[in-house]
């Protein structure tokens, strides 16, 4: 297994970086560009591993896709012309991938059989697979289409009325793209608001979606007309440095081109709610994605309660603000967050053990976290467990601790962030 010596000396991060492409826009800007026909063009995208996957799962079912850093040309048959994939659509570590694939291939014309790695095979598909069957979908899978492989001939669908039984983007966002091939109108209904990117990008590629307090309604049939999209950056990514500029001493970091859709930005109420020092400068664009940049100095911090319809809105982020709240002064408190239980690991168990190693003070319970701090962090031997956003945790980490941290199987941070330790480095000012 690949490994890395993390060993920093206290020393300020100061400058200014550009935040790579959103990982969730990214995929959907490949799905829609592979369902639309004609020529679809993407600026910004990013070009993690995750990413790449969904390009070679629309390659194979017969869109031309070609890709200049972080350009991307598709020009695609639509989804009425495409072809019957060859070989299995392999989604490696991507959740995105699999689950969207599910509801776009459900409506389609091919059969295909969806796959991934070891850590996909474990994620439970159920949550996608029962809803597009209650549609009429013909799928077939492993422990009755709750895990991959996954067969889907895909065939006519019926409309649906969904209550979300949990907040998932990723869900919600299946059925979208299964009511879209659906003859009649649908009805999701969600509780609390997950990241609307799928509704916002419908609406770009011309289609009419309405969404009024959680209820979202979708007419079936509608054609998609292919556009350009311009990704903004992740703030899932800019997350590890907006904490990392927030704790460091005397640190001051700006990050630029950060993706400020509203339903994203649960991190930025966090940092408020800890006492952090930082602005936010919001561009003046008409994109249907909010950006801008985020400023952040280092200052001290105090312990918050993350819970709730905060959660959704940054669920990706709690492993980085778990590392927070151990430099922060008090308890920090983070409860319904039991989805974090199936994302690429398990996330309450590998964040309270990893910090655990350091030396933080962290309890997991069933649905989150209980740290108190702050705690003088020590050197230690962490494991990313191939999950990437545990190997920025502990990436960060190791700016805080006091001796180096050897970190484990670091190579998987190329999932969402490729440039992960080049923005690290010119930061520390290497
Ligand atoms: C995503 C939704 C979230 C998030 C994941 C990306 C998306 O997952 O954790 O990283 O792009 O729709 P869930 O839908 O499972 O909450």
């Amino acid at each position: 297994m690949d490994k890395m010596t993390l060993n920093y000396p206290q020393a300020p991060l100061r400058g200014t970086i550009s935040v790579p492409g959103d990982k969730s826009i990214s995929h959907r800007a490949v799905m829609f560009g592979g369902m639309a026909k004609g020529r679809t063009t993407v600026s910004g995208f990013l070009p993690g591993e995750d990413c790449l996957r969904t390009i070679e799962c629309f390659r194979l079912l017969g869109a031309e896709i070609s890709r200049d850093g972080t350009d991307l040309v598709i020009d695609s048959p639509g989804i009425d012309g495409w072809q019957e994939p060859a070989d299995i659509l392999y989604t490696g570590n991507s959740g995105t991938t699999t689950r969207l694939m599910l509801g776009i291939l459900a409506g389609s014309r091919v059969h295909s059989v969806l796959a991934g790695d070891e850590s996909i095979a474990r994620r439970p598909m159920k949550r996608v697979t029962d809803p597009l069957r209650r549609m009429g979908a013909d799928i077939r899978g492993r422990d009755g289409a709750q895990y991959t492989p996954i067969s889907i001939l895909g065939g006519p669908l019926s409309p649906i009325d969904y209550e979300m039984p949990v907040a998932s983007a990723q869900v919600k966002s299946a059925i979208l793209f299964g009511a879209m091939r659906a003859d009649g109108t649908s009805v999701i209904r969600e509780k609390e608001v997950s990241r609307d990117h799928t509704e916002r990008m419908m609406r770009n590629f011309g289609m009419q979606v309405r969404t009024e307090d959680g209820v979202i309604t979708l007419q079936g049939g509608q054609e998609l007309v292919p556009v350009h999209v311009d990704v903004p950056g992740d703030i899932s990514s800019a997350a590890f440095f907006l904490a990392a500029s927030a704790m460091v001493p005397d640190s001051e970091v700006v990050l630029k081109n950060v993706g400020l859709n509203p339903t994203r930005t649960g991190m930025i109420d966090v940092l408020e709610a800890m006492g952090a020092d930082f602005a936010v400068d919001v561009s003046d664009s008409e994109d249907s994605e909010l950006r801008g940049t985020v400023t952040v100095r280092s200052t001290s911090l105090k312990g918050t309660e993350i819970g709730g319809d905060l959660i959704p809105r940054l669920i990706d982020e709690i492993p980085v603000i778990a590392l927070l709240a151990t430099q922060a002064e008090g308890t920090t408190v983070i409860r319904d967050a039991a989805e974090l239980r199936v994302k690429e690991t398990d996330r309450i168990a590998a964040v309270a053990e990893e910090l655990g190693k350091l030396g933080a003070d962290i309890t997991p319970t069933d649905d989150g976290l209980i740290i108190n701090g702050p705690t003088k962090l020590t050197g230690a031997v962490l494991d990313s467990r191939g999950d990437h956003r545990i190997g920025m945790m502990a990436a960060v980490a190791a700016l805080v601790a006091d001796g180096p941290v050897e970190l484990q199987g670091p190579g998987c941070i190329a999932i969402s962030y490729p440039e992960f330790f080049v923005h690290l480095d010119s930061l520390r000012g290497e």
